[in-house]
């Protein structure tokens, strides 16, 4: 089977996932290791060495999955949850599906009273702002809109295979870009954005760093 065709397997399969309901509670079970590192509510974590992956594309989400589980990006601390055995294929599938349904307000919530103290605990521990990073804001907007938003969406939302940037924290986005960059983190058809990566400056990534934490409020 070429890429390509495996590819489509892979989508055709995994749709009829999407389309299925999802078992919330099953979910929260599968993603109790998880939790460790990613946070009780996917928000990540230390600064973006663990990534924040709620509200991330199921697609992307369950494709990453695969790559770590394949080894096809290297990373230690995510390969071991990744096998067979620790999360079978309908689990990832499902995991994936959930996550994207994790939703992290950027603004602190306004109480009705009627909460209780962990409720409100959890309210508050679910808000995820990225701190504003440094560059220019303008400079990047353009740079951005230009290059990156085809594929990641105007408002860095992205879609499906297309990873959403926004809400992400930059130390991490930074940390990606330079591994795409160096060639560890392969891409590997041609809808990738290996091209456009190398492409721009170290200045202009900076930019679009700084322009996406811009964009957190925008609806
Ligand atoms: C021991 C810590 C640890 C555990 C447990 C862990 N992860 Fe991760 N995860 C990481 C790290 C570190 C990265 C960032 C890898 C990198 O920098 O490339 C990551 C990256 C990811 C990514 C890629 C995010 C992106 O934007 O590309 C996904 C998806 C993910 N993890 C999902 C999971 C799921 C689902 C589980 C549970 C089955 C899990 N992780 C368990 C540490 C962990
Ligand atoms: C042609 C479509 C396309 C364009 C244009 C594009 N990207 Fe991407 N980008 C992708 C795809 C597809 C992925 C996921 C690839 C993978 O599996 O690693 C990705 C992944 C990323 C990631 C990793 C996100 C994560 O959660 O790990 C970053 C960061 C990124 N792109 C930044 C950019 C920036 C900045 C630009 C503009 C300079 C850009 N991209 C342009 C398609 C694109």
């Amino acid at each position: 089977m070429n890429k390509i065709s495996c590819l489509l397997v892979v989508i055709a399969g995994f749709s009829g996932a999407l389309r299925a309901e999802i078992d919330v509670d099953k979910a929260k079970e599968i993603y109790g290791p998880c939790a460790a590192c990613h946070g009780q509510f996917g928000a990540g974590g230390k600064k973006g060495e663990y990534p924040r992956i709620a509200g991330q594309h199921a697609r992307y989400t369950y494709e990453q999955l695969k790559n770590f589980q394949s080894q096809h990006r290297l990373n230690l601390p995510m390969f071991p949850y990744t096998k067979e055995r620790e999360l079978p294929e309908e689990d990832m599938k499902l995991v994936a599906a959930w996550l994207e349904t994790v939703e992290l307000p950027t603004r602190m919530p306004t109480f009705n009273g009627d909460e209780d103290a962990l409720t409100r605990l959890n309210m508050v521990e679910k808000v995820m702002i990225v701190p504003r990073a440094e560059g220019d804001v303008a400079a990047g907007g353009k740079v951005y809109q230009e290059h990156c938003g085809g594929c990641h969406g105007r408002q860095g939302k992205g879609r499906g295979m297309f990873p959403m940037l926004v809400g992400q924290y930059t130390n991490y986005l930074k940390k990606q870009i330079d591994a795409y960059r160096r060639g560890e983190r392969p891409h590997e058809d041609e809808t990738a954005s290996e091209g456009i990566l190398y492409q721009v400056s170290e200045d202009e990534i900076r930019n679009v760093l700084a322009y996406l934490t811009t964009l957190q409020n925008a609806d």
